[in-house]
């Protein structure tokens, strides 16, 4: 056999993917589109931002509640710091577990109505190795179309068969649960507000179709902690539901101005998920500082409940100012604001437009959204003033007029 060549190695798919990936970054520079990776130099309080030297108001943040820079989430991450330095002894399982572990995941599971909760190393991780250590072969796991990628990933990597069912659509579903063996173990993951069109699942359905079928739900509350509820508890509390939801997974790094992930569930679960999550027995602790930020931000979520409140208010003038302005915002409920701009290269327009006006945000593109739905994906936080999120509208709406109604879609 012969021996391959560097230039075979210069040919294969792997060197492919790269240069056409190198070919993408720097083809986007030449025309002024880098967009992404760009480091933020000043976050001045969270609801105005400084890049390049340009301050701009920040509408593309998941501080939801504006808590980054929160002088008693600050101060708790100092003290952390101060009593139990910047790392772990290794994984949670053997010596990396603290007390302000368990006093996180004591936090986490009363916040959210729990017998008790697991942390874990980041939101993404938590999807991944909680979908496939629930999961085995013979098993069906069955997921809303629009669900994150973490949760798309985690049931690709879990052993079970993978189901989809079309977005937020009950019927479909249930069709789904009639189909499959009633002793099969059947888990339904869906996100509570979904990331790329911030519409809110139909949790009292999911629910009850659940129950009615003995399947498992699993609910993703990145987006809807701090966000949906009178008190911020997420959707459960939306619907006036309590027990709705079996496995309630949710990330330390959006309104919970830290890193990591969780599931808040049963005693019975989370003692499971212990012993057995790869990502808890295979993967270095959370850092006593984000634990600590993390523990002492669903405290502040609970004494200062203007912020849920203004959150909410911030997001209705938002979205009704972009859709008075005859934008299309899909059906945003909560959190996100779509504003769809067509093309990936309408997108990016509208966007440099807006930054150049001093509005920070940013496009999502084909594939993260179906072709021709290409988009700003905007968001309000607690924190922004009144005034500034009508410029900001001002801003978005002067910006798609001029792209969209350019008859050569360039400006
Ligand atoms: C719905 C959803 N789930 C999970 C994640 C992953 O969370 P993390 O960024 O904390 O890893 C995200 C992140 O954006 C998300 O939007």
């Amino acid at each position: 056999m012969l021996e391959p060549t560097m230039n075979d190695k210069l040919k294969d798919s792997i060197n492919k993917r790269i240069l056409e990936m190198k070919r993408r970054v720097e083809a986007d520079s030449e025309r002024d589109f880098s967009f992404y990776n760009r480091p933020i130099e000043d976050v001045s309080g969270g609801s105005k931002v400084v890049i390049a030297g340009q301050e701009m108001g920040m509408f593309a943040s998941y501080s939801y509640l504006g808590l980054i820079g929160h002088p008693r989430i600050a101060k708790a991450a100092k003290r952390a710091v101060d009593e139990f330095g910047t790392g772990t002894h290794g994984v949670r399982l053997l010596a990396g577990t603290l007390p302000v572990h368990r006093e996180l995941e004591n936090t986490i599971a009363e916040f959210k109505n729990a017998e008790a909760a697991i942390t874990f190393s980041s939101g993404y991780v938590t999807n991944l190795t909680v979908i496939s250590t629930l999961l085995g072969r013979g098993d069906f796991v069955i997921s809303d179309k629009l669900n994150h990628a973490s949760i798309v990933d985690g049931c690709t990597i879990s052993n079970a068969k993978f189901l989809r069912f079309r977005h937020n659509d009950m019927a479909d579903l249930e069709r789904r649960l009639e189909s499959l063996p009633l002793s099969a173990g059947k888990l339904v993951v869906v996100d509570a507000v979904f990331s790329m069109d911030g519409d809110i699942i139909d949790l009292p359905r999911v629910s009850e179709l659940c129950k009615k079928h003995g399947a498992w739900l699993m609910v993703d509350e990145a987006h809807s902690v701090g966000v949906l509820g009178e008190t911020g508890r997420g959707v459960e509390e939306h619907f006036g539901l309590s027990d709705a939801v079996d496995i309630k997974m949710g990330t330390l790094s959006k309104a919970i101005p830290a890193s990591g992930g969780y599931i808040a569930g049963s005693k019975d679960l989370i003692n499971y998920l212990r012993y057995s999550a790869r990502a808890y027995i295979f993967s270095a602790a959370l850092t006593p500082p984000q634990a600590a930020a993390a523990n002492e931000a669903f405290k502040v979520i609970v004494d200062e409940p203007w912020r849920v409140d203004r959150l909410r208010q911030n997001f209705r003038l938002f979205r009704d100012g972009i859709r008075d302005a005859g934008l299309d915002t899909l059906s945003a409920t909560a959190g996100i604001v779509p504003v769809i701009c067509g093309t990936d290269d309408q997108a990016y327009q509208v966007t440099r437009l807006c930054q150049r006006a001093g509005v920070f945000v940013l496009p999502v593109l084909f594939p993260a959204v179906p072709p021709g739905l290409s988009r700003l994906r905007a968001t309000v936080m607690a924190t922004h003033k009144e005034q500034s999120i009508k410029e900001a509208i001002n801003v978005i709406a002067e910006s798609s007029g001029k792209v969209l109604s350019s008859p050569l879609g360039s400006v």
